[in-house]
């Protein structure tokens, strides 16, 4: 096999994962204000199963309603009534031999900022919040609840048939917050210089979480391996924080950033702007450390990358958000030959742009993602046409794709001498050589898919009888 390491079962805890790609967590705006699932939510995560990744993380399943959540929206792991919805969930997951992942959240000082919310926020000090709002420090009791609420959901996520639980302690939430040692200088023993003392808060809730669920059920935990920005802490402290953590946990997954610093944001979900891999050193970092399996994370999606950072030993695992979002069917390509058919993320961040707008995420090269019923039930054609497609930019490209895919006969017209439009001025630019390959891509599957490409042929009111169509679809950039 071609990535053999990359297509290895791990074993963590008592828990075979059937290979080293896992998708890593992605929140949606998924519940109704009272806890219950959206339909939507398990369609998509069981999308990224069907694709062959070994496990699929849930994004952000608040451990306490009253002082973790974010937003309104979030998953409430102390919610009888998100069991119903949760367990359809796993359920869409694990059939197909994936890991279904509960990453368990509390927002510490970024909580209850939503309309509505509950009028205290909890931190590790008193301090002012980014956003001007007032954080009291989390006095004893309220540590005590939190660390109880850690093992109460975890032991909430397996009941609910998630097989392993992703302790967000990185990105500027509760645990990070606890950890940062200039944020943190309370006089206790819950921080201040020490790093146990910074790092008890984490320890204490995965001790919770341990026997809560017993010694075969695995816990990842997501540390911030660098703050990535000048002043804040750097690997040193990343390694510091994961040698403190490392006995209590069965995978440690290093990312990087703190959203409490805006110009992380690129950082932590690497831009266009920055290299294939960019955040693996701290993770290769961090390995050289610890005993306990490591998994890296940002700016993935090329199985020969991927494979190389398992067969180097940089990590033991890898994870992807966008290019699992781009493509879920990244695995399968990747271990049957087919990695010419890859849809690989452009990290343009349309993903995110979508769902801080509008709650909804979709993906400027992936129409499926987030429509998955659509997708995937929509009903075969009652009859099949002959399509006319106009115009051979990314819309028309897509559509003649699409309609080719359902049946019917295409012909695709594009009136320059090549297909791409408007993505054909930026495709050599050398950090967007992912618009080149996706230009390529789509111009093979045309090909694959038989569709019968005229370039140099302007459709007009006049001319657009004579390609005896049934149906004619104009993509926006040819209606003039
Ligand atoms: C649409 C979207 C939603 C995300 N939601 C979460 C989340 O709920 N929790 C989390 O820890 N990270 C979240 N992330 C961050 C990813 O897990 C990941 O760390 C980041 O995107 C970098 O990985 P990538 O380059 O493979 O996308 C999200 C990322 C995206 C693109």
């Amino acid at each position: 096999m071609k990535y053999e390491h990359l297509f290895q079962p791990i074993k963590l805890a008592g828990v075979v994962f059937k290979n080293r790609i896992f998708a890593s967590p992605t929140g949606l705006r998924y519940t109704f204000i009272n806890g219950t699932l959206m339909p939507t939510a398990p369609q998509y995560y069981g999308r990224k199963a069907m694709g062959g990744a070994a496990a699929v993380a849930v994004g952000e399943c608040i451990v306490d309603s009253l002082y973790a959540k974010t937003t309104e929206y979030k998953i409430e792991m102390d919610n009888p009534a998100a069991v119903h919805g949760l367990s359809l969930l796993t359920d869409s997951v694990n059939r197909y031999g994936a890991v279904c992942v509960a990453e368990l959240s509390h927002g510490g000082a970024g909580a209850n900022r939503y309309p509505g919310a509950p009028d205290v926020i909890y931190g590790p000090v008193d301090y002012t919040y980014f956003d001007g709002r007032q954080v009291k420090e989390m006095p004893e009791e309220i540590i005590e609840r939190t660390i109880q609420k850690y093992g109460e959901a975890a032991l909430m996520a397996k009941k609910c048939g998630f097989g392993m639980v992703n302790v967000h302690a990185g990105h500027g939430w509760m645990m990070h917050q606890f950890l940062n040692p200039k944020l943190n200088t309370r006089k206790d023993k819950w921080g201040g210089a020490p790093i146990e003392n910074r790092a008890r808060i984490t320890v204490e809730c995965l001790k919770s979480i341990r026997k809560a669920v017993g010694p075969k059920f695995p816990i990842e935990v997501r540390i911030s391996g660098s703050e990535c920005y000048e002043g804040g802490y750097d690997i040193e402290e990343g390694i510091a924080f994961a040698k403190q953590i490392e006995d209590y946990c069965d995978l440690i997954h290093v990312s990087v950033g703190s959203h409490e610093v805006e110009s992380l944001f690129p950082i932590t979900h690497p831009s266009i702007f920055l290299d294939e891999g960019c955040n693996v050193k701290y993770a290769a970092e961090v390995k050289k450390h610890v005993k306990t399996p490591v998994a890296a994370i940002g700016a993935l999606c090329d199985p020969e990358l991927l494979e190389d950072i398992i067969a180097s030993g940089k990590a033991d695992v890898v994870e992807m958000a966008r290019a699992l979002i781009a493509d879920p069917d990244l695995p399968i390509k990747a271990q049957t030959g087919r990695e010419d058919e890859i849809n690989k993320c452009m990290r343009c961040l349309t993903c995110f742009s979508d769902l801080v707008r509008n709650g909804h995420f979709s993906c400027a090269c992936n129409p499926e993602i987030g429509r998955e019923e659509e997708a995937l039930f929509f009903p075969k054609p009652a009859q099949l046409k002959k399509v006319l497609v106009v115009g051979g930019g990314i819309g028309g490209m897509e559509a003649a794709i699409t309609a080719a895919q359902r049946g019917h006969k295409v012909t695709l017209c594009e009136k320059s001498s090549e297909l791409g439009g408007t993505l054909n001025c930026e495709r050599n630019v050398p950090f967007k050589f992912r618009l080149d390959d996706y230009i390529e891509r789509q111009k093979r599957t045309i090909e694959k898919l038989g569709v019968d490409v005229r370039l140099n042929t302007e459709v007009t009111p006049e001319n657009a009888a004579s390609f005896g169509a049934d149906a004619i679809i104009a993509a926006l950039g040819a209606v003039t």
